[in-house]
């Protein structure tokens, strides 16, 4: 009988141990630990660093070491995917022989996204889309909805790595999409697919025939509750580039940003809108985000944050109503929370404004989210714009970012803002003056630039001039 073998892996650091353990002693993460059995007696049954190791070392055709030379490097072979939000986020197109993974949580659109990517690039490329999760039919139903006509693109329904690469064999694609990761196994590796031993193994065999090969391999993975890829971090690792798929499942915005990237810069996004007929890019997310504006509501105020090279217009909401609760509640959607909080401590502290017997929930409409401090001017507005029940103006932008005294700070590339914000329609547009010292402002006619120094020159932004405390 063959001896079965257990041992505990850590999902993050990929630390082993002979029984389960809370906390990594490695990496000090908790609850990492999953069990994973294999066969002693099996030919492959090496331990699972020990196996990996030979799989990428396997797959590699044997280098020598060469002088590193500066001269005649060939550029990085792209291709672009005919979806322009796409290539954007990967810094131009898909390199040639580079692996790419796409997470995103279930029913976000990835496969949708894959499909449609697949059947721009088979017009001229050999593309093999391999499905772990749906049969034949079901990808013939999606293409048929998405109105793809197949061109050179293959479908394989099959989890079986070894049983992929041979279907690669046969069409010699130069793009393989494995959609997922975490469906995919090894027979070799005697744990069950999913198990973090599988998906580094299986990833690891990818990455070995895009190396060699130079064929551009996609793998989407999916992300578990706490919104990391579901398995070992290492995965993160091993690729190329690692792009997260994100919005609301609910709205229709859809926004790919780039968490890692090997050929290009990190802080570019993609924007799509998902439609009856799959994903449609976005040009101007800006105009998407304000399409259904509510006018001369209160607790509404645009705000204008920078996108890796775009400015992006968004609308924040904000609704400040007396609470019920003991310890009033504060939520946020779309903005970081302690971002909230502070905000609200400067408003209380600085302008005497009391928030503390309030509920407060903030929001940025159309599933987007906001990590720039620029938006923290239009989220004080908002915020005493609903408590004060006095709406904003529509046509007031705020840009600034605010310090814990309430003093308004310059913020980075104030004239691209600006401009997007003239060119919306923005007639009155909130800027910090120390940003006014350094660069001279020009703006059309109609067009007031409106200076603030302090927290306290956003009272008389309202339209009413707010009674003080
Ligand atoms: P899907 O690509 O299957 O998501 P994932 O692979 O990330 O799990 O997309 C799922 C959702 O997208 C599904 O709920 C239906 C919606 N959808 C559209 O709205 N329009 C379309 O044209 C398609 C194909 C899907
Ligand atoms: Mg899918």
């Amino acid at each position: 009988m063959k001896k079965t073998k257990t041992v505990y892996v850590c999902s993050e650091c990929d630390y082993q141990s002979a029984k389960w353990l809370g906390r990594c002693p490695q990496c000090g993460n908790w609850n990492t630990f999953s069990e994973e059995t294999y066969e002693q007696e099996a030919p492959a049954a090496k331990s699972p660093a020990a196996r990996r190791r030979t799989l990428i070392a396997g797959s590699a055709v044997e280098s020598e070491p060469e002088l590193l030379t500066s001269d005649e490097l060939p550029e990085y072979l792209r291709r672009t995917t005919g979806m322009s939000e796409f290539d954007r986020v990967l810094g131009g197109g898909i390199v040639e022989g580079s692996v790419v993974l796409l997470s995103g949580e279930p029913g976000i659109g990835k496969s949708t996204l894959l499909l449609q990517i697949c059947a721009s690039l088979a017009g001229e490329r050999t593309v093999l889309y391999v499905s772990g999760e749906e049969s034949a039919s079901q990808i013939a139903m999606r293409a048929k909805r998405l109105g793809i006509k197949s061109g050179t693109l293959y479908v394989l329904t099959e989890t079986n790595v070894e049983k992929i690469l041979r279907g690669a064999e046969k069409v010699k694609p130069d793009i393989i999409i494995v959609d997922s990761i975490q469906t995919m196994y090894h027979s070799e590796s005697n744990t069950i697919p999913g198990s973090v031993t599988q998906i580094r193994e299986c990833a690891g065999v990818f990455i070995g025939k895009a190396k060699t090969e130079g064929i551009s391999v996609l793998l989407v993975g999916h992300v578990n509750k706490e919104g990391s890829i579901a398995g070992p971090k290492v995965l993160e690792h091993m690729v190329d580039t690692v792009l997260y798929f994100e919005g609301e499942s609910r709205q229709n915005c859809r926004v790919i940003r780039a968490i890692k990237n090997r050929f290009g810069s990190t802080n570019e996004i993609g924007v799509f809108e998902m439609t009856e007929v799959g994903l449609k890019e976005v040009q101007s997310p800006s105009e998407m985000l304000l399409a259904d504006r509510p006018q001369g509501v209160s607790g509404n105020c645009a705000v204008c944050v920078i996108e890796g090279t775009r400015p992006l217009v968004a609308e924040l909401q904000s609704l400040v109503t007396s609470t019920v609760f003991p310890s009033p509640r504060r939520m946020s959607t779309g903005i970081d929370y302690n971002r909230v909080s502070l905000i609200l401590a400067v408003l209380e502290k600085r302008l005497g404004l009391r928030f503390s017997t309030s509920d407060v929930y903030i929001n940025v409409i159309g599933g987007i989210k906001i990590e720039e401090t620029s938006s923290d001017v239009g989220m004080a507005l908002a915020m005493i714009s609903s408590l004060r029940d006095i709406p904003v103006p529509d046509d007031v932008m705020c840009i600034g970012e605010m310090g814990l005294s309430g003093e308004i700070r310059a913020v980075s590339r104030i004239e691209q803002r600006v401009r997007e914000g003239e060119r919306l329609g923005f007639r009155k547009i909130v800027v910090p003056s120390r940003n006014l010292g350094k660069t001279e402002l020009r703006v059309g006619e109609g067009t007031t630039i409106i200076p603030v120094k302090t927290v306290f020159d956003l009272l008389p932004i309202l339209k009413r001039e707010p009674k003080q405390n």
